[in-house]
């Protein structure tokens, strides 16, 4: 089946980069789109939340410091120089936006750069209140598209061309392994971080053309 998701790249005179992914559902679309400093308290309030942060990094919610600095002094300034790995904000559309322009932050997407060169990490957190509505799964489906436009357009990732990505969730944390699984990850291996055991995946990737 043909994929429906938009994918959208934009650059400015000056080489800065704005993308965004576009996932349409059954009653609303999802967005993407890169972050800007007007995003920076949502993305605040989303890492604050006890909930959300539950089955995530620490578990613990993070500090407004640490996350203001990782959006303004990381992720805003890579899509400031064109660089495509880097986070976006996760919003839902009405489907009839002529008749409703009521646009929600709902979560964060993340791809990233992993740890070596060529291999991009992958992350994403969606407010609890949308959560087990399918957006999890068609959101990594859109990433994953992404990440092949990626690869098409020749984009680097630490210097080299983006060949697999990564994402690590707790064993026991079952939307994310049903997602990763579905997407077709393959578990690398298994650590221990912050007192819990840890599936490692990863996905080995292709080129797509626009
Ligand atoms: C992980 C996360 C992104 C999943 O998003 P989501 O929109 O709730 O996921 P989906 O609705 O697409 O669900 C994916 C699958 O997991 C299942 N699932 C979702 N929540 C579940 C739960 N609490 N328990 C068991 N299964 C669950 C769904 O039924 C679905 O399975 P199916 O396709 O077989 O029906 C979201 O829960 C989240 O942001 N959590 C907080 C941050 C986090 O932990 N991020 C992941 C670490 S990388």
């Amino acid at each position: 089946m043909a994929s429906t998701t938009l994918i959208d790249f934009q650059t400015s005179p000056a080489g800065a980069l704005t993308v965004s992914i576009t996932v349409p559902l059954a009653d609303a679309s999802i967005r993407f789109r890169s972050l800007v400093a007007s995003d920076v308290e949502n993305v605040c309030a989303l890492f604050a939340d006890r909930e959300v942060m539950r089955l995530y990094g620490t578990g613990e919610p993070r500090p407004a410091d640490q996350v203001r600095k990782r959006v303004m002094e990381s992720w805003i300034p890579r899509w400031e120089s064109g660089d495509p790995f880097s986070g976006m904000a996760a919003e839902r559309l009405p489907l009839d936006e002529a008749a409703d322009k009521t646009v929600q932050f709902i979560g964060v997407g993340v791809l990233g750069h992993g740890d070596v060169p060529g291999v991009s990490e992958m992350a994403a957190l969606i407010h609890t209140k949308f959560q087990r509505n399918g957006i999890g799964l068609a959101s990594a489906m859109a990433v994953k598209e992404y990440a092949e436009a990626l690869i098409a357009r020749g984009y680097l990732v630490e210097g080299e061309p983006l060949r697999e990505i990564v994402a690590t969730t707790l064993v026991d944390h079952p939307a994310s392994n049903k997602i990763m699984q579905k997407l077709g990850m393959v578990v690398k291996t298994t650590n221990m971080r912050f007192g819990h055991r840890r599936n490692v995946y990863f996905l080995p990737l292709k080129a797509k053309s626009d």
